[in-house]
């Protein structure tokens, strides 16, 4: 695809993610050859550098720059195209001088006018500086394009997303707005598509009539990570399950769209959001766990709990873990149910899908009950250890007929003369091509919003518990009642 010449503003350009993954995620693109002839990044944010004291800051002493061993050639010749323009979002007058200043970079480059504005600030600015950017105009351009990114959290609960929403669409149109979800950027996430509708033997099987459950877990070893702050106000439903997570159910429910492009795609994902059934309250009771993790020593270190994290607020009530069985109410899942769970300090870092058939209707091999009742089952590793595994029965060699579940297993890193990019630096790029398909669009956000906001809600009325789990452990026991039924359990990865 075409990438045309553009400068890439980013607001939020002295912060954390900046550092650690924007300026990183836009250097492969640059050793890869992936950006346009005519390139400038402008860093904007209220702190004072000059352009070379801010290279200096996310190129040379960059931790994550680096690491990559690229060579100071090549880092000298990326610095180059690095510039920095202090601003304060409050001030209107000051998205004039960063107006001038783009203009400069923009004809001492020759780039044209197209500008990508990337939102890595706290959400509360975002409706400021959309308001900003076009109140002087840059919103909009004759003959180029302009393109908003905007980081997650994309609003707070269902009411404030619809006023992003609202706001945002007054000063752009939706195909200017990329919302990001970096879990969409994940290489395995996007083969979930391709593992589906390009294979013919998965598809026919993909339903109510021979699927008996679905399981998604995004499991974390981490804590907080000096997140607290934001963390405390979140809580798992908002950080992980609204966004990530609910993409990861649309990409395994959505029907095949017409076309594998931003517009039928979206719409498919769309329709899985419409579909959800909604909980009552008695259901978010029962069909809904959340918890929080307490103090513990995990392979001989002292983990501190949740409410002993800075940041965190005294007797805090939000959530590090969060358990939830729903159904998806169409002609494809009628009845099926979906079981999802995210936590921080679980045992491990792992996140997957994982696909359980139901069993035989006639078990001919049923003499030992124990080997012969195996569901066969289809995981797919988003991360780490990415791939696909499939598990079926096999013969045991010898008299009789004794099965035993054999694995047919996949790894990517198989594939090792392919390069594979990270999700900021595919998803960053996408948005330099103008393409949408791994963006949210304003109306699923809203859904996905809208079912998360019911069990919000009830939350707050503050009779649902939260219950604890020691740090190091896979989450409230209550969690293991959702998924009913005989020899069923979540699956345990290690
Ligand atoms: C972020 C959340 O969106 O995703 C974090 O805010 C979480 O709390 C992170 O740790 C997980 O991302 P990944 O790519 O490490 O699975």
């Amino acid at each position: 695809k075409k990438t045309d010449d553009q400068i890439l503003v980013i607001f939020g350009a002295s912060g954390d993610l900046t550092e650690r993954k924007l300026i990183p995620a836009v250097f492969d693109l640059y050793c890869g050859g992936f950006l346009p002839e005519h390139f400038a990044v402008t860093g904007v944010s209220r702190s004072e550098y000059s352009d070379e004291a801010y290279r200096q800051k996310v190129v040379f002493e960059n931790e994550f720059i680096l690491k990559k061993e690229a060579g100071e050639d090549k880092l000298k010749a990326f610095a180059d195209a690095i510039f920095y323009q202090p601003l304060d979002t409050k001030n209107t007058d000051s998205y004039n001088t960063l107006k001038q200043r783009l203009q400069t970079i923009d004809e001492a480059k020759g780039i044209c006018g197209n500008y990508i504005f990337y939102l890595a600030t706290p959400p509360s600015l975002y409706e400021t500086i959309a308001e900003g950017l076009s109140h002087v105009g840059l919103n909009k351009a004759e003959n180029a394009w302009r393109r908003l990114i905007i980081e997650k959290p994309f609003g707070y609960d269902l009411e404030s997303a619809k006023q992003l929403n609202s706001k945002l669409l007054a000063c752009f149109d939706e195909e200017q707005l990329y919302r990001i979800d970096h879990y969409l950027g994940k290489e395995t996430v996007q083969n979930m598509f391709v593992t589906r509708f390009a294979n013919s033997i998965f598809e026919p099987l993909w339903n109510r009539n021979y699927i008996h459950r679905v399981e998604i877990t995004a499991a974390e070893s981490v804590g907080l990570e000096k997140r607290g702050g934001y963390y405390d106000s979140a809580g798992a439903l908002r950080d992980m399950v609204q966004n990530h997570l609910f993409q990861l159910v649309a990409l395994v429910a959505m029907e095949p769209p017409v076309k594998a492009d931003a517009e039928s795609i979206r719409n498919e994902k769309m329709k899985v959001f419409q579909s959800l059934r909604p909980y009552t309250k008695e259901d978010i009771k029962t069909n809904v766990i959340r918890g929080q993790y307490l103090g513990s020593k995990v392979r001989g270190e002292d983990l501190p709990g949740y409410r002993e994290e800075e940041g965190v607020k005294e007797g805090s009530k939000t959530e590090t873990y969060v358990a939830m069985k729903f159904f998806i109410d169409n002609w494809r899942w009628g009845g099926v149910p979906f079981y999802i769970r995210t936590g921080k300090r679980l045992p491990t870092r792992v996140t997957e899908v994982v696909i359980h058939f139901k069993p035989n209707h006639h078990h001919l091999f049923a003499h030992d009950k124990s080997l012969s009742n195996a569901h066969n089952t289809l995981v797919i590793r988003i991360q780490p250890n990415e791939g696909i595994l499939l598990k079926f029965d096999m013969k045991i060699p010898g008299a009789g007929f004794r099965t035993e579940t054999v694995n047919m297993d996949f790894h990517y890193d198989e594939l090792t003369d392919v390069y594979v990019p990270g999700a900021y630096e595919r998803l960053i790029l996408d948005c330099m091509q103008g393409d949408a398909t791994l963006y949210s669009r304003g109306d699923s956000t809203e859904s996905a919003w809208q079912f998360v906001d019911t069990i919000l809600k009830a939350w707050e009325e503050d009779d649902i518990p939260v219950y604890g789990y020691p740090a190091g452990t896979w989450g409230p026991e209550h969690a293991d009642n959702l998924i009913e039924g005989e020899n069923m359990t979540w699956r345990y990865p290690c």
